[in-house]
C-alpha cells in the first residue's frame, strides 16, 4: 500500500477510537470512560482521581436523598457545561464539546440508575 493510503487509513481508524468510544450511546460504558475517574466506578465519588486535597468530593450518585434534588433537566446542563453552572465547583468539568446529546442523554440515565432514583420533575 502506498505510503500515504496507508496513514490516511491509520488517521481514520485514530479517529474512530477518538471520536467513539463505545458504540452507540452505552450510559454504562460512557460512565466508566469519562466519569468514574472522578466520580467511581460504583459512583460512590471516591473515583482514583479523587486524592486528599482535591477541594470539593464528587458527588456520590449513590445518595438519593441528594439526586433526587436534581431534575433530570439539572443533571443535563451540569454535565453539559460543568459545576459553575450550578454554583458548584468547576472540578466538575463541562462536557459539551466530547458529547454527543444522546450519550449526555445515555448518562443521565446511568445517574438515575445508580441513585435507584427519579429525581425532581
Ligand atoms: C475531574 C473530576 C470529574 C469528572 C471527570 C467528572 N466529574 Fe462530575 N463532579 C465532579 C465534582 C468535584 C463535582 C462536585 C462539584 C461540587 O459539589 O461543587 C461533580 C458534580 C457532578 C454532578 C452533580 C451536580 C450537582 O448539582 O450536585 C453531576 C450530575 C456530575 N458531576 C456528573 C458527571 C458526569 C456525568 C461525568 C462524566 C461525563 C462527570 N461528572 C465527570 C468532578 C468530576
Amino acid at each position: 500500500m502506498p505510503r500515504t493510503l496507508n496513514s490516511a487509513v491509520l488517521l481514520v481508524a485514530a479517529g474512530l477510537l477518538v471520536g467513539t468510544p463505545a458504540h452507540a450511546a452505552d450510559g454504562g460504558q460512557l460512565y466508566k470512560f469519562y466519569c468514574a475517574q472522578c466520580h467511581g466506578l460504583q459512583g460512590k465519588g471516591d473515583g482514583p482521581n479523587v486524592v486528599k486535597d482535591f477541594p470539593v468530593d464528587p458527588r456520590n450518585f449513590t445518595k438519593a436523598d441528594e439526586m433526587n434534588k436534581l431534575s433530570d433537566a439539572d443533571i443535563r446542563n451540569v454535565i453539559l457545561d460543568g459545576g459553575p453552572v450550578a454554583n458548584k465547583s468547576p472540578m466538575m468539568p463541562p462536557w459539551s464539546k466530547t458529547l454527543a446529546k444522546d450519550e449526555v442523554d445515555a448518562l443521565v440515565k446511568q445517574l438515575r440508575a445508580l441513585c435507584k432514583c427519579k429525581g425532581k420533575s
